[in-house]
């Protein structure tokens, strides 16, 4: 495994592995690698030639009240599970690097159809952070595939509608949700959770599987049940931001008439953020 920090070098690279037919597959993350990352990079191995896993914490997606200066860095471990991974390359490119003007981008990539609903209201420049550093990661590696965790499941509908919408010669794949036995979704920011906070997290994942399995059940107030349920979280412990039933294909609010729906929560436990989503059929009636 080589790890690489300039756009000259790593284009260099993949030009050299595209040239012998090889195709490439890649996997962004901001580091703290956990088992959700590796299986985005084991699934990655699955289908393409060559896999490049790039670490760089996006100053962009962060407002200046959230954690840019403290997000973890574990680059040694990183690099570790990465090689076992069987990952070929990774970019570890400097703020500099990415932006010569440091935080800041005179180019924004805005997906504006699916801004401003769900963590898009309560972040306002994260999703915009978000597609800007992916479009820029996707000229620069040229990837074939690249591939999303599904807990960040916005996150996942904006790059693939960015990549369809900006013609990007990429297939975006979107990975299964890897959870902690308990159920709680794998973030690198259950590092924050205090030892008490962790007993109180997975409640979150009960909730959604609680109230999917109530549609599915036949219930069809929809608002109803998601006042309800905010006031369940809130009751639990954390500080709830948003509970929504929603459309999976382009995250419309859902109504009784949908049949692929997907529920989100976003909810603080103490000061850390935690998302979660389910996503279901209902059977056509
Ligand atoms: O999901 C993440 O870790 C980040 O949002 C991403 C996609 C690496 C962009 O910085």
């Amino acid at each position: 495994m080589r790890t690489i920090s300039t756009v000259a070098d790593i284009r260099e690279v993949i030009n050299t592995e595209k040239q012998n037919g090889k195709t490439v597959g890649f996997v962004a993350t901001m580091g703290n690698l956990h088992a959700g990352h590796i299986s985005l990079v084991t699934q990655m191995r699955e289908q393409a030639d060559i896999v490049i896993t790039s670490i760089f914490i996006n100053p962009l997606q962060f407002s200046p009240t959230e954690d840019f200066d403290s997000y973890p860095k574990t680059l040694d471990r990183d690099l570790e599970k990465l090689q076992t991974a069987g990952n070929d390359f990774v970019f570890t490119p400097s703020l500099k690097e990415i932006y010569p003007d440091q935080k800041s981008s005179k180019t924004l990539v805005n997906v504006a159809a699916l801004d401003g609903i769900l963590c898009g209201k309560s972040r306002p420049e994260h999703l915009t952070g978000v597609a800007t550093i992916v479009a820029k990661l996707f000229n620069i590696i040229t990837p074939d595939y690249a591939i999303f965790g599904l807990k960040d499941y916005q996150q996942y509908m904006v790059i693939k509608q960015m990549a369809a919408d900006l013609c990007m010669p990429v297939k975006v794949i979107g990975a299964p949700i890897i959870r902690a036995e308990n159920g709680l979704a794998l973030s690198s920011r259950n590092g924050y959770l205090s030892t008490a906070e962790l007993e109180v997290a997975p409640r979150l994942n009960q909730v959604l599987n609680y109230v999917k399995q109530t549609i599915i059940d036949g219930e069809t107030d929809f608002r109803e049940i998601e006042k309800q349920t905010l006031m369940i979280i809130n009751e639990s412990g954390f500080k709830a931001d948003y509970f929504e039933i929603r459309t999976q294909e382009n995250l419309k609010v859902a109504t009784n008439t949908d049949h692929k729906l997907a529920i989100f929560v976003a909810a603080y436990l103490g000061k850390t953020r935690l998302i979660d989503n389910v996503r279901f059929e209902l059977d056509a009636k």
